[in-house]
């Protein structure tokens, strides 16, 4: 079936207006839901010293589920590379792209795609995207993976590696935020066979943007999230009953606590509910790394955390069962 795409919708310059399925309800449109002013989110510089780092991931981590961080170490090129790689891949001509084609509905979740509704009043969100697995290097199709342009496959493997750097070292932070052993999260989410997928989120000039959202109000069921945008701003994060915008700061990574974390914390960690809105004279781009179990992993509160004043929150099960659940929109409770 031919997939009507975003961007070939807001190449239309005749696209005055925007089109019903996208107009949202009054009380989800960007006009009626501003973000609060003079509230932003923690900044947190990885070069600290260890029990000040710990304890400020952990306050981020339970207080916000979303934190940026700096002094990373991934240098600044690589992620210009990379965003470069990205925005070449969108820039080719609409058939390159459609080689590329996934299929949700028959399991083919790798590749070029744009959500479709399911139902007649389900809106659409204003984004293109492209999607495929990186790691880890036994289950990665790199067939998958965009041949043009020719730099994409090593640029992306690079930054690869550094997302697994990365994300071991906050998963250690985390787990001491807990007061457990630094291996503890990363064991629990599978060790070596840990996934990173990678979706890249293109978000065209829109002609209304007050009245669209480039993605709706969710958690990412992954157990973090970890970022970097273009310099177009557009995430906002949920805090105290009120949205938060995320200012772009060059070469920060943007980290969020997704729903494995959440579970395996037994809530002290939270998944973090989060949007994004579009623009109209700039395309928006970002680039998400999930970090993810494999699907047979069992994910539970972890035992450690559990006695009889702290009595499991969530329930224990596959990350398959989990993401079955989320994908067909089983309520909150049934979920977790
Ligand atoms: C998402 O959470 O799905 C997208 C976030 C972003 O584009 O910043
Ligand atoms: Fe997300």
């Amino acid at each position: 079936m031919e997939v009507k795409r975003i961007q070939t919708l807001a190449l239309n310059h005749q696209l005055k207006e925007l089109p019903p399925q996208f107009i949202r309800p009054a009380n989800e449109r960007p006009e009626n839901t501003k973000a609060i002013e003079g509230v932003t989110v923690p900044l947190i510089s990885l070069s600290q010293p260890h029990h000040l780092l710990v304890k400020e991931i952990a306050e981020a981590a339970s207080e916000w589920g979303f934190f940026l961080i700096t002094d990373h170490g991934i240098s600044q090129t690589l992620i210009q590379r990379l965003q470069e790689a990205g925005k070449d891949f969108f820039a080719l001509p609409q058939e390159d792209k459609e080689a590329y084609a996934n299929d949700p509905s028959n399991g083919k979740f790798d590749g070029y795609g744009t959500k479709m509704t399911k139902n007649l009043d389900e809106k659409v969100e204003w984004v293109d995207y492209f999607f495929h697995l990186m790691a880890p290097p036994s289950k990665v199709n790199l067939d998958m993976w965009p041949k043009h342009p020719s730099s994409y496959r090593e640029v992306t493997q690079e930054y690869n590696k550094e997302m697994l750097r990365v994300t071991e070292k906050v998963l250690e932070l985390l787990s001491e935020g807990l007061g457990l052993e630094k291996k503890v999260l990363k064991s629990s989410l599978g060790d070596e066979e840990i996934e990173l997928e990678m979706k890249i989120n293109m978000y065209p000039p829109c002609p209304q943007p007050d009245l669209a959202l480039g993605v709706e109000p969710h958690t990412d069921m992954s157990a973090l999230t970890l970022l970097v945008p273009n310099e177009v701003p557009g995430l906002q994060v949920w805090k105290d009953n009120n949205w938060v915008s995320v200012n772009y700061l060059q070469n920060a990574l943007l980290v969020h606590v997704g729903d494995q974390l959440e579970v395996l914390s037994n809530g002290k960690y939270k998944s973090v509910l989060h949007r994004s809105l579009v623009n109209k004279e700039r395309m928006r781009m970002s680039w998400a790394v999930f970090v993810v179990p494999p699907h047979e992993v069992v994910i539970g509160p972890l035992p450690s955390l559990i006695d009889d004043h702290n009595p499991p929150k969530f329930s224990t099960k596959t990350y398959a069962e989990y993401r079955y659940r989320k994908f067909n929109k089983l309520s909150q409770s049934e979920t977790k």
